[in-house]
């Protein structure tokens, strides 16, 4: 059988046709596709605003910045996360503090947060970047409770979550990206995610001053508005008003994405029924399974991550199969570049315990049910010969 990764971008005849459209007819930057797929996106997630960058490190980037991280700010987030998380405070000139994890999940733990906050002198933090990490959505509403009382900010990177959603307590499904608990939210369009255009990203809001401020960003800062002075000496004239970016995502890659988004719903679909699947036949092993809990949250199931101590050798013995599973993630502050910062290992006790064991099976909407199945049976065998 042929090698099985743990994820895998789907294209199909639509996309093509999408993007040789824009070959065809289109501009290739600045055109109206971007505008089309932020359109399109604000939609599909909830929000009123949404701006199409780059990727998702600049979508962060450009979120961090635009909510005034600088030298004085110090950021909360994660360990168990992308270092692009991270690494957004630090290309501000800002710096980090991490956050225990939930051992099921993950994700932040919200007792350690509001532990940490207790703990810190008055206005230590300007602000917080959760992830919602393998899809599971963090329960915004907690966080923003946490966050009004501190002051604080808050930054979602939901990278791994279009289409999840949690119940609120007024019994709302709040979709993850409306950015109804917190000031931005970010996605990435890489072709790990579920919305696949080789690079991209795409920053959402509630806030028009925010979204005005981003895309200043994006383009160098510089306005395109019609100023008094640019109608007094013509319509050539323009004003760099921040220090922006190229940060521009491009209308061929626009194309693809909307192209890409338009099949959301069904793969979202298709993840949901493999992770059900997964669930069923894996309960019976010494494997801890991702938690479900469909009365509180919809899942987007970005990665499906198991947990065992015996993670080691089981992700040798599947690479052997030719079954590529991933691990997600080596917390953010082991990393030799943080290690130079000054961060030590066991600061976060439940995350490093977490990466230890964490493994992401394969899952993407293209996978077939006898690959599944094939998995299933590599991993049985395996705990069988323990
Ligand atoms: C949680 C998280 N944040 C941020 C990023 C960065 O996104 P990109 O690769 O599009 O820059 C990723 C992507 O790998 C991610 O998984």
């Amino acid at each position: 059988m042929e090698a099985i990764p743990y994820t895998r971008h789907q294209i199909t005849a639509e996309d093509i046709e999408a993007v040789s459209d824009v070959l065809l007819h289109g501009a290739l930057t600045q055109g109206s596709a971007v505008p089309a797929f932020e359109a399109a996106f604000a939609d599909y997630v909830g929000a009123p605003f949404a701006v199409a960058v780059a990727n998702g490190t600049a979508a962060l980037h450009l979120a961090a910045l635009a909510l005034g991280v600088n030298s004085h700010a110090k950021v909360i987030t994660t360990p168990l996360t992308f270092v692009a998380s991270a690494n957004a405070v630090l290309y501000c000139g800002g710096s980090l503090a991490f956050c225990d994890s939930d051992p099921a999940t993950g994700l932040m733990d919200l007792d350690s947060l509001e532990h940490m906050l207790k703990q810190a002198k008055p206005n230590t933090y300007a602000g917080v970047i959760p992830v919602s990490l393998a899809g599971y959505p963090l329960n915004l509403e907690r966080l923003r409770a946490l966050a009004d009382a501190y002051d604080l900010w808050v930054l979602h990177d939901a990278c791994h979550a279009p289409g999840a959603a949690f119940l609120d307590s007024k019994g709302t499904w709040q979709r993850v990206g409306n950015a109804a608990f917190e000031e931005a939210c970010t996605f990435s369009l890489h072709p790990a995610k579920h919305i696949a255009a080789g690079e991209g990203g795409v920053i959402t809001t509630r806030s028009q001053t925010l979204y005005e401020k981003l895309c200043l960003l994006r383009t160098h800062g510089i306005s395109k508005q019609p100023t008094t002075t640019r109608s007094a000496r013509g319509n050539w004239y323009y004003e760099m008003l921040a220090l922006g970016y190229n940060y521009r995502f491009p209308d061929i890659l626009a194309a693809l994405a909307h192209s890409q988004l338009k099949r959301a719903p069904a793969g979202l679909e298709r993840r949901r029924e493999l992770a059900q699947k997964y669930q069923e036949a894996l309960a019976d092993l010494p494997l801890l399974l991702p938690q479900s809990n469909p009365q509180l949250i919809a899942h987007a199931y970005h990665l499906y991550i198991v947990q065992t101590p015996l993670r080691d050798a089981l992700y040798s013995y599947l690479h052997a199969e030719n079954i590529l599973v991933q691990v997600h993630y080596i917390p953010v502050y082991w990393q030799p570049y943080y290690q130079q910062l000054g961060f030590a290992p066991g600061l976060c006790p439940q995350a490093e315990s977490f990466y230890q064991k964490c493994l992401s099976l394969p899952l993407y909407p293209d996978l077939s049910d006898a690959q599944q199945n094939h998995v299933i049976q590599k991993i049985r065998q395996f705990f069988d010969g323990k």
